[in-house]
């Protein structure tokens, strides 16, 4: 086999979330794709709001002579403008376009000040339950991977942030509103961390980085209030993209915002711009550019997510299972009967419910249901739910 060892190793534990569509797809095949519920991916199925479609038009009847060639390896000063307004707007933090990068994506961001920050060996801490791809992309830069445990209501603890931390420790990474679980940090917690990486940013001698993965920023539901990075820690940067509030998860478009009060800000902006290139991006989609940015305020329906999220939670708490509610992204995390939460999720595909077992994000006893599925889907899913219970498929002795 000519690929590499560690590449076939890691596509071995490749996602458990795609592993298990690729099961649902092959089971809606054989059992009907009406009996088969698929909650395992979260594809946005939210479809981009209509101010960004009429952008879009605007974009592509308006391209003057020199549209389609290369940029500035950052992206258009004019979209970096709009976006440092609303970065600023959102953090209270004055920011400009120099502290902004376009992206593709919010998965091109991380791996653009990954491979920035990183050197071998270097240390980076990500919570579990995790979004998966975290470990891959500090892997991919010489990166590794440290886990910490956040608590039982999946919130950071700032104690075991602490004992963590060793002079490797380059960077933190959150993921707010968080997927697999839902929840949102408080700004509490985020203060409790913020004064756990300064200390020992001060102890070590370098900076420790806080990169807060905020793709699900605007997909949230009550009225809470989401802590502002750039106020709470020097060194934070924010990675995030539009694939889940504009609904344009296929179209690769996101952005890297980093906080003025970085030391060597300048250097390290002219980092991540020379990584956007050598990783190969070279710069953020054109097209995208030119159309979000004066669109940067609109937004997917929440309303569909809202009402699956409701559904989908009210029954697990009518059937038992012990859940945590979420208040963004569109995931629930709830706590499952059987310890072997791998073994759960066959005996939730023999009732045609795919989901995704906690163990794929570093929680197990834990399934991921993703949300993000069509009304009757959820719906459906909420009454299969009700029916189950707490049952397991384990026979009592067995
Ligand atoms: C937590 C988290 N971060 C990053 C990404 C990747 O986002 P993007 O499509 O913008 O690269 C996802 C996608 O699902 C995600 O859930």
């Amino acid at each position: 086999m000519s690929i590499s060892k560690k590449l076939s190793e890691e596509m071995q534990r490749s996602s458990w979330i795609r592993k298990m569509f690729v099961e649902a797809e092959r089971l809606k095949k054989e059992r009907g794709a009406d009996f088969i519920l698929d909650l395992s991916l979260g594809n946005p199925i939210a479809e981009p709001p209509d101010a960004f479609l009429a952008s879009l038009k605007g974009a592509v009847l308006d391209s003057p002579p020199g549209t389609h060639r290369y940029m500035n390896n950052a992206g258009y000063p004019e979209t970096r403008k709009a976006v440092a307004a609303l970065v600023s707007e959102e953090q209270g933090v004055p920011i400009t376009e120099d502290h902004v990068l376009m992206s593709c994506g919010a998965a091109g961001a991380l791996n653009v000040v990954l491979k920035s920050l990183l050197d071998p060996g270097d240390e980076v801490i990500i919570f579990a339950p995790f979004f998966v791809e975290y470990i891959f992309y500090a892997d991919n830069h010489g990166g590794k991977a440290k886990i910490v445990e956040s608590d039982e209501e999946f919130q950071p603890d700032a104690d075991r942030l602490r004992e963590a931390i060793t002079e490797k420790t380059k960077a933190v990474i959150i993921n707010n509103p968080n997927n697999p679980t839902g929840v949102i940090y408080s700004v509490a917690k985020m203060r409790e961390m913020a004064q756990v990486l300064a200390d020992a940013s001060a102890k070590y001698g370098h900076p420790i980085y806080l990169l807060s993965d905020e793709v699900y920023r605007h997909i949230v539901y009550d009225d809470v209030e989401l802590p502002s990075v750039f106020k709470e820690y020097d060194h934070s940067v924010i990675v995030t993209s539009f694939s889940k509030d504009l609904g344009l998860a296929g179209e690769r478009i996101g952005y890297i915002a980093l906080s003025p009060k970085i030391e060597d800000i300048d250097a390290m902006c002219a980092a991540c711009a020379t990584t956007n290139r050598s990783l190969g991006f070279v710069n953020a989609p054109a097209l995208m550019q030119r159309s979000i940015r004066s669109c940067l305020e609109a937004r997917v329906d929440l309303d569909l997510y809202r009402r699956n999220g409701e559904v989908l939670y009210e029954a697990l708490v009518k059937a038992g299972f012990q859940v945590v509610r979420p208040t963004g992204a569109f995931y629930i995390f709830p706590k499952v009967p059987d310890p072997d939460d791998v073994a759960y999720c066959g005996f939730l595909r023999e009732k045609g419910i795919i989901v995704v077992p906690g163990s794929g994000f570093g929680r197990p006893g834990h399934i991921r249901i993703s949300y993000s599925v069509e009304r009757k889907v959820a719906q459906k899913a909420a009454e299969r739910f009700a029916e189950i219970g707490l049952a397991t498929g384990v026979k009592s002795g067995a």
